[in-house]
């Protein structure tokens, strides 16, 4: 069912990405980063009604899964347990068009979902999901020199903004990394770092300019093998969705 769902919006998205690439290409290259109003100060404004936010999460579970939980190729990113001021940034900017996703834009517009309280309802559904407890990660385990140095980064150049344990911080909007698959997040590090992530943060983006490809894969590759709290992952990686049976 859950594959069936998702080879169906596949097909969909790939007939609509052609017109909705179409709406980009004018943009600016980096927008000023999380401008206030908008979208994301009224859903953060609003009360969350869980019930709507199932309804809601299960456009998104075509691709995300109905865990959350994305999938270890990176395709799609794990979005459970992230903090909810981050996901109600990302989906607005989005949907306004500050972040190219031109696989996922015709599905998270109001017509497609509703409007700010549609947003407030699902984040807060989606930060409440238990995470994957078995993220894709990065090629070297501990011990070797690459993860070493991956930690070594990790400390000098991340840990102000992302946390020690790349737990994030909801309300600067910095987001949660740790659980994320790896692969997933190398590419969005490289496209902060080149600056094609047009929402990006302008200070991630002075930190990381010098890091080379290998660099960003240690220090990515670190970041993938630390250890989530357990109270915040589900009881195994087979776990279902109940609020989907
Ligand atoms: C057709 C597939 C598809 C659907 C449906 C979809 N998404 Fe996505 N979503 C993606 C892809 C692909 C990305 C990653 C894009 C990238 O690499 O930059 C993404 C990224 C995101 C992100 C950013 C995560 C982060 O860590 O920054 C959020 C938040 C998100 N989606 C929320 C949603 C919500 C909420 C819905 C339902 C309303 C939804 N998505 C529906 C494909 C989809
Ligand atoms: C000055 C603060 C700051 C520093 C330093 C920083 N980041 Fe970030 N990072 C952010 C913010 C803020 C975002 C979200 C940007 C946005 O609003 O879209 C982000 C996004 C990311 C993402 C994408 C997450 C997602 O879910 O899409 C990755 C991966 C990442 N950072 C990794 C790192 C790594 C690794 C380092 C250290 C080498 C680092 N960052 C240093 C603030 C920072």
């Amino acid at each position: 069912m859950k594959f069936t769902l998702i080879a169906q919006t596949s097909l969909l998205a790939l007939g609509l990405i052609t017109a909705s690439t179409a709406a980009f290409s004018a943009k600016p290259k980096i927008v000023q980063w999380n401008k206030p109003g908008g979208e994301e100060e009224q859903a953060m404004k609003l009360k969350p009604n869980r019930k709507h936010g199932i309804e809601v999460f299960e456009v998104c579970s075509a691709c995300h899964l109905t865990e959350g939980w994305g999938v270890k190729n990176g395709t799609f990113p794990q979005l459970a347990g992230q903090h909810r001021e981050v996901l109600i940034k990302q989906l607005a900017d989005i949907r306004a068009g500050n972040r190219d996703n031109p696989t996922m834009y015709p599905f998270a517009q109001p017509s497609s979902i509703g409007g700010p309280q549609s947003i407030a309802d699902v984040t807060a559904y989606i930060a409440s999901l238990p995470m994957n407890p078995d993220n894709g990660k990065g090629p070297w385990k501990k011990g070797t020199p690459e993860y070493a140095q991956g930690k070594k980064l990790f400390k000098a150049n991340c840990v102000k903004c992302h946390g020690s344990h790349a737990q994030g911080n909801g309300p600067k909007f910095y987001p949660r990394l740790e659980g994320q698959h790896y692969k997933y997040m190398i590419r969005q590090f490289d496209w902060i770092r080149d600056g094609k992530r047009r929402n990006a943060n302008p200070d991630m983006m002075k930190q990381i300019k010098a890091f080379t490809n290998k660099e960003a894969k240690m220090v990515v590759n670190y970041v993938s093998r630390i250890p989530v709290n357990p109270k915040d992952l589900a009881p195994s990686k087979d776990w279902l969705n109940p609020d989907f049976d």
